[in-house]
């Protein structure tokens, strides 16, 4: 038939075609009563993805059942959007601009009707992220001093150091559990010793050095100790770093200054414990001399980080360089700013306690876009930025916009100071900062699950929760939920 058309009987063709399959896709959307498209002011992307989406792209029907978990009102916004990867080699910018918006239309939904629910897939967008560099993360070795109990819950460990080749030491008091834990996380690619320990908290901590220099092979390097909430989000990125900045075959110690400026005035320019302490070899070796290394013992100092200086201070003419890609991070509150700030971070302290951000749920994007992917930012058309494994923010008045003195609206270089706190004090580390933007100006949706779908990619569910933005209008009065399917390279 095709082949003896005529040039009218083609157009006619073509005509019935395009009329049947929006045909098609018009039913389906309006299936269900409660499948309404979102249109109007409170939903800004809405309208420039609109442009994009053509009869072409197809409709497949899903559950969302699982969705109902995470949103409180009984009608919410949903959008959702493929992610393929495409890997590039060198650093990481704090910024990539797109040039496309994220989303489609969002669709509105029901909690009492999430199953069969037609969506349209818009092409998977592509992002570049790095690569990891290639480095021999064999030359590391970890101590942390920490309760055996704490240790078998710390599965932040299990996104970075599993099957490096790098050991870690544990100075613990006697356990019964100690034997079953190492065992476990053992089994699970930890190369861990677990050291019976009765000294105090601090002296075990600072005997971690010790305990190391003692494992340490040839090919052992940097002899760290660290918390057992130090995070570490890419050891590849951490050991090229190390390997480039810093000699590790003279006396070397890479540290952490505090990011709060009135934790410096109450401890010293003191090496913050939280965010590692990097031995050298050579450093550690001569630190352990019995001459010197009882009299470091010797200090009576209740945090172990303080006796490291005092050792440091009273026995070497060696002082810590004060690596920025540290984190102590003393601060509480609003942790959001710093993790959208784009920049890397070599390690992350305090996520549990001073502020709560689930590292394992934020780092298990790196099973789907490898380790340098955590929290790399992204900015779209539709005045969207993706922070990895952290946020999707809307700035509804825009970003790049300039105010009445010709400053952009946002601007995206700086961090946003949301934690508690002013910028004096957190400026020598974090800076430059810029004021917290209010709920007008920023609508923040917050990672709630990281879920990996084997062989197909992994997929993470953000929510915007209508009680967290009160003050700003919302006619609809509902949480707002997008979802990210990064699919496996
Ligand atoms: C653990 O580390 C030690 C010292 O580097 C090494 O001899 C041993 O083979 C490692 N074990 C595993 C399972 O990697
Ligand atoms: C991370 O992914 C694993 C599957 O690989 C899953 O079992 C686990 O629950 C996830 N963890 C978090 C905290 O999201």
């Amino acid at each position: 038939m095709a082949a003896a058309m005529t040039a009218r009987n083609k157009q006619c063709f073509a005509l019935v075609l395009a009329v049947a399959t929006l045909t098609i896709i018009w039913t389906m959307r309006f299936l269900g009563p409660n499948h309404h498209v979102i249109t109007g002011k409170i939903i800004p992307y809405a309208k420039a993805a609109y442009s994009h989406i053509s009869p072409q792209q197809t409709i497949r029907t899903v559950d969302l059942s699982r969705l109902q978990k995470h949103v409180k009102t009984e009608d919410f916004s949903y959008a959702h959007r493929t992610i393929r990867t495409k890997l590039f080699t060198g650093e990481r910018p704090t910024l990539t601009k797109i040039n496309e918006p994220l989303f489609g239309t969002p669709l509105r939904m029901s909690q009492d009707d999430l199953e069969g629910i037609p969506l349209l897939e818009l092409e998977p967008i592509e992002l570049a992220v790095p690569r990891s560099p290639v480095a021999d993360t064999s030359i590391m070795s970890f101590s942390i001093a920490t309760g055996v109990d704490r240790l078998e819950r710390a599965d932040q460990l299990l996104h970075w150091l599993p099957n490096t080749g790098a050991q870690l030491h544990v100075l613990s008091p006697p356990s019964d559990d100690a034997l079953t834990v190492e065992h476990k996380l053992r089994e699970q690619g930890l190369n861990l010793t677990i050291h019976n320990s009765d000294l105090p908290f601090p002296k075990a901590y600072f005997y971690g050095l010790k305990e190391l220099y003692q494992a340490r092979t040839p090919n052992t390097q940097w002899l760290v100790l660290m918390d057992d909430d130090t995070f570490i989000p890419s050891l590849p990125y951490l050991v090229d770093h190390l390997n480039t900045n810093y000699d590790a075959t003279k006396e070397v110690m890479v540290a952490a200054v505090s990011d709060n400026i009135d934790q410096v005035k109450t401890f010293g320019l003191i090496p913050f414990g939280g965010g590692g302490i990097f031995f050298s070899v050579p450093l550690a070796a001569a630190l352990v001399q019995d001459k010197i290394w009882d009299k470091c013992m010797a200090i009576d100092l209740n945090q172990g980080d303080g006796i490291v200086n005092d050792c440091l201070n009273h026995y070497s003419a060696t002082r810590p360089s004060f690596d920025p890609g540290l984190n102590q991070m003393d601060f509480s509150g609003d942790a959001g700013g710093y993790f959208e700030s784009g920049r890397r971070m070599l390690t992350i302290h305090h996520w549990k306690t001073w502020y709560h951000v689930d590292m394992p749920m934020a780092a298990n994007i790196s099973k789907a876009c490898g380790f340098e992917c955590v929290f790399q930012r992204f900015q779209f058309d539709d005045n969207i930025v993706l922070s990895n494994g952290y946020s999707i923010v809307e700035y509804p008045k825009g970003i790049e916009d300039e105010d009445a003195d010709g400053n952009k609206l946002v601007d995206l270089g700086k961090v946003e100071l949301t934690w508690a706190g002013s910028k004096g004090q957190y400026e020598h580390h974090i800076g430059p900062l810029r004021d917290r933007l209010g709920k007008e100006e920023k609508k923040t949706m917050r990672l709630v699950e990281t879920e990996v779908l084997p062989g197909k990619g992994v997929r993470q569910t953000y929510v915007e929760r209508v009680e967290d933005t009160e003050s700003v209008e919302n006619a609809f009065k509902m949480d707002r939920v997008v979802e990210l399917l990064w699919l496996n390279p």
